[in-house]
């Protein structure tokens, strides 16, 4: 297949919307000036301008293409090798790998403007009118439910033409074909209404008990079962003290608006639960066609490396059952004495999607990174996925992802699995669905892949383990948190958004 385009994520639009140097600002609360920024001023400035504009010495880096390529990696290499013939020293025998990585995100973040992004988080939602333009489908949205919890997680299709969704501190709901909001589900889990009602850990973070992801399963129309992913929440109850939780999934079935039959089928020992978010800790479920579901669970260790490396904690893994629970007899570390037997894969972050290929029987994930370095991943079993050990993005402070050397881990990169895409600068990358349907065609078997502080929706097609294309579809909509096809075969996206949420459907545009 031929590689067509392959640049990064970079919207180009938004003049309305543009409001420089917000995000920055927000940075700056945090520390004082961009950390990325120093080795720029440093090294590059006196070339290419204090703001990329460029100098009678160098090119301007900002508000032009760029001549040698504009992904992160591309930019990294241009930095890495210079072009000594056109005056560009290369750096990289001065410069850490890790520093010229650094200045590459630096350089990208700039050109996509990331700063705007975080202005649109408490904007309400605009649906634009009119057809949007796609390189295989032109479509439309529409609106189709809407509600004012603010924190959603997760939709999933029921064969009727409805929707289960879940309201990451309320609870369960059922959203009718027709787009009308039914009341909470009674006796899903406990989800959390108030973080902290005595104002014990004022220095905690909020988020623990939240209800996240709601996945049917495969065989539903003869069995019922729904599955539910949740961070099972209590006080004062191991030796960390104070609200603590940890992902635990379940499922159970909907009988006259209440939940009955409720099953446990993976959770861990109270002393694991810890006071990291629920935010953090991935939340999502899919199933194989082998009867096996599997669970991302992100950091939700003490730090945000804790345990991720560590076979023996749950923590920063994909977990693979059968759909009953039970330990599968094949999975990868099984018989590692002291291993979590239901690890799959082990080395993830913030695991925020994750999906399994019908067509080609693979699994495959979304991953939010530091700042760059978000991923799309093939999960291939037993393998590392490799935070804490590295990342193809820095922390948010400007050091480089090597926390094997704290963690007194040493590891041979080429052991690590590298991501298929490399989402630099990072939208904050959500949930994603492979599209199957009649609807739009020509996209079927592309990944729909959402993000929430870039509020843009994106194709992605891949070939194997290669990306083959990318494509921005929507660009500037609101936090997109899950993505879904109804049995209609339209794309639902789930939207959260200054004034609640929203469930909206792209619809082919006449003739498109
Ligand atoms: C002495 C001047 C000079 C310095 C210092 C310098 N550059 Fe350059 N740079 C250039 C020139 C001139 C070009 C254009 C080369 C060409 O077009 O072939 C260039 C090209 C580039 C490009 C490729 C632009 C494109 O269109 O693809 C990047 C990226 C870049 N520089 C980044 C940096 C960074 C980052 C630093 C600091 C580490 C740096 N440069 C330091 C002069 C400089």
């Amino acid at each position: 297949m031929p590689l067509r385009v392959t640049g990064p994520i970079t919207p180009l639009l938004i003049g309305g919307l543009a409001v420089a140097g917000v995000g920055l600002q927000a940075h700056a609360q945090r520390y004082e000036i961009d950390p990325l920024s120093l080795a720029y001023s440093e090294h590059c400035s006196v070339c290419h301008g204090d703001h990329l504009e460029g100098t009678a010495l160098g090119t301007p880096l900002q508000g032009v293409a760029l001549r040698y390529g504009d992904s992160a990696g591309e930019i990294a290499a241009s930095i890495a090798n210079g072009f000594p013939g056109q005056g560009m020293p290369g750096w990289s025998e001065v410069l850490p790998a890790a520093e010229i990585r650094k200045l590459a995100i630096y350089i990208a973040d700039l050109r996509a403007d990331i700063s705007r992004w975080d202005t649109r988080r408490d904007m309400p939602l605009a649906i634009p009118e009119g057809t949007v333009a796609s390189e295989l489908h032109d479509f439309r949205i529409e609106a189709f439910a809407s509600g004012s919890a603010w924190k959603i997680y997760s939709i999933a299709p029921l064969p009727d033409g409805g929707f289960l969704l879940t309201e990451k501190r309320r609870g369960v709901r059922i959203v009718s074909a027709g787009g009308v909001v039914l009341p909470a589900i009674e006796g899903t889990p406990k989800v959390d209404v108030n973080d902290d009602p005595d104002g014990r850990w004022p220095n905690r973070p909020h988020g623990l008990g939240w209800l996240m992801e709601v996945a049917t399963h495969p065989d539903y129309e003869r069995n019922g079962w729904i599955y539910l992913q949740y961070g099972d929440r209590c006080i004062d109850c191991n030796a960390v003290g104070g609200a603590v939780s940890m992902s635990r999934l379940v499922r159970g079935r909907i009988e006259d608006g209440r939940w009955v039959d409720e099953e446990t089928l993976w959770g861990v020992g109270v002393e694991r639960y810890t006071w990291r978010t629920d935010m953090a800790a991935g939340g999502r479920i899919c199933f194989d066609d082998d009867g096996h579901v599997f669970i991302s669970v992100g950091f939700k260790g003490l730090s945000t490396s804790h345990g991720i490396q560590d076979l023996g904690e749950p923590y920063g893994k994909i977990h693979r059952m059968h759909d009953d629970g039970r330990v599968p007899a094949d999975n990868p570390f099984v018989d590692v004495p002291g291993a979590w037997p239901t690890t799959w894969t082990y080395g993830h972050r913030a695991p925020e999607g994750l999906e399994f290929n019908r067509r080609t029987g693979q699994l495959w994930s979304t991953e939010m990174g530091p700042r760059g370095g978000d991923e799309i991943n093939l999960l291939l079993p037993g393998r590392n996925y490799g935070w804490p050990l590295t990342s193809k993005g820095v922390d948010y402070d400007g050091t480089p992802v090597e926390y094997g050397k704290e963690l007194g881990i040493t590891f041979d990169l080429a052991d690590i699995e590298q991501p298929v895409v490399d989402l630099t600068p990072a939208p904050a990358v959500s949930s994603f669905v492979f599209y199957e349907g009649d609807a739009f065609p020509s996209w079927r078997n592309h990944m729909l892949v959402g993000s929430l502080r870039a509020t843009d929706l994106f194709r992605v097609e891949v070939d194997g383990d290669r990306l083959v294309e990318r494509e921005t579809l929507i660009e500037d909509l609101a936090r997109i948190r899950d993505v879904e096809v109804g049995v209609d075969g339209l794309v639902y996206l789930l939207l959260e958004h200054g004034t609640g949420w929203d469930i909206v459907r792209l619809v082919p545009a006449a003739g498109g």
